[in-house]
């Protein structure tokens, strides 16, 4: 039995163990070892240049490491594509946007989570109910507050919003795990700090794992956090640790 078992904590919803990615010569990424427990609020943080795009592939099977290995609940899902880490709890968003934008708030929520019955059912059942799925939709935009604004069209929500939406069909497939990658990358000040506020209403069972480049950002969603610097942790901590550490400012500030 694993150690964390015996001490009767939670087993770790995402583990990276001794995780390495070169491109030729380069270590873009070496040898992270990093756990997300359940309800775990916490984010990488890495100058430019620092491996956090390569990490975040390498954890939703968008890249194969060179070495090391991810496990999700446990399964060794190192070389798992990335549909089969959706189906068993991982969830992330796209940074080309996947929003219809003539269509609705809701109809494009209807629209994800009748994909993803899809994609889970077919074998033993071709397709849920309308209702079923209407249901889980007005539940997904009632959580998160918009469900007065479902019949608004995506092209007349901001920018902040439709990346808001976003989040919301991420969740369509009830994740336990949710990876963003720079939430908040080409919002304005106001719509960042919506964001924020947004991202910390969402519930508090979901662990996320957030991989943010501005450690404003990351201070004011995650409770802890790791900080990359030419492919290393270099430290990891609570936001507090993290904001006071003068090696991570000699880091941003590029002197480190
Ligand atoms: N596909 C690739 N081929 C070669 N080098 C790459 C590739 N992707 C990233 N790199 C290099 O790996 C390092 C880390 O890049 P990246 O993960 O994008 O960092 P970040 O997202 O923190 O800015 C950089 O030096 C970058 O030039
Ligand atoms: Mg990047």
């Amino acid at each position: 039995m694993p150690d964390d078992a015996m001490k009767g904590n939670p087993a770790p919803c995402l583990s990276l163990e001794g995780l390495s990615k070169s491109f030729g010569g380069l270590r873009a990424v070496s040898e992270v070892n990093l756990g997300v427990y359940p309800g775990d609020r916490k984010g990488v943080i890495g100058p430019n240049g620092a491996g956090k795009t390569t990490l975040f592939n390498l954890i939703t099977g968008v890249l194969l490491p060179t070495s090391g290995q991810v496990r999700l609940f446990g399964e060794d899902i190192t070389t798992w594509p990335t549909h089969r880490r959706t189906l068993l709890g991982m969830a992330r968003t796209f940074q080309i946007t996947a929003l219809f934008p003539k269509l609705t708030v809701l109809e494009n929520v209807l629209l994800a989570v009748q994909g993803l019955r899809q994609m889970k059912f077919v074998m033993w059942r071709l397709l849920s109910s309308y209702r079923d799925v209407y249901d889980k939709a007005r539940y997904l935009l009632e959580r998160v507050g918009y469900w007065d604004r479902r019949d608004v069209k995506i092209r007349h929500l901001s920018h902040g919003e439709r990346r808001q939406i976003e989040i919301v069909l991420a969740l369509a497939s009830d994740p336990k795990l949710l990876l963003l990658d720079e939430p908040v990358a080409g919002l304005s000040t106001g719509e960042s700090h919506e964001m924020a506020t947004f991202l910390r209403s969402l519930d508090p069972d979901l662990a996320i794992l957030m991989i943010e480049h501005d450690m404003d950002v990351a201070f004011a969603v995650v409770d802890t956090i790791a900080v990359l610097h030419y492919g290393e942790i270099v430290e990891e901590g609570p936001t507090k640790q993290i904001r006071a550490s003068a090696r991570i400012q000699e880091i941003y500030l590029g002197v480190g």
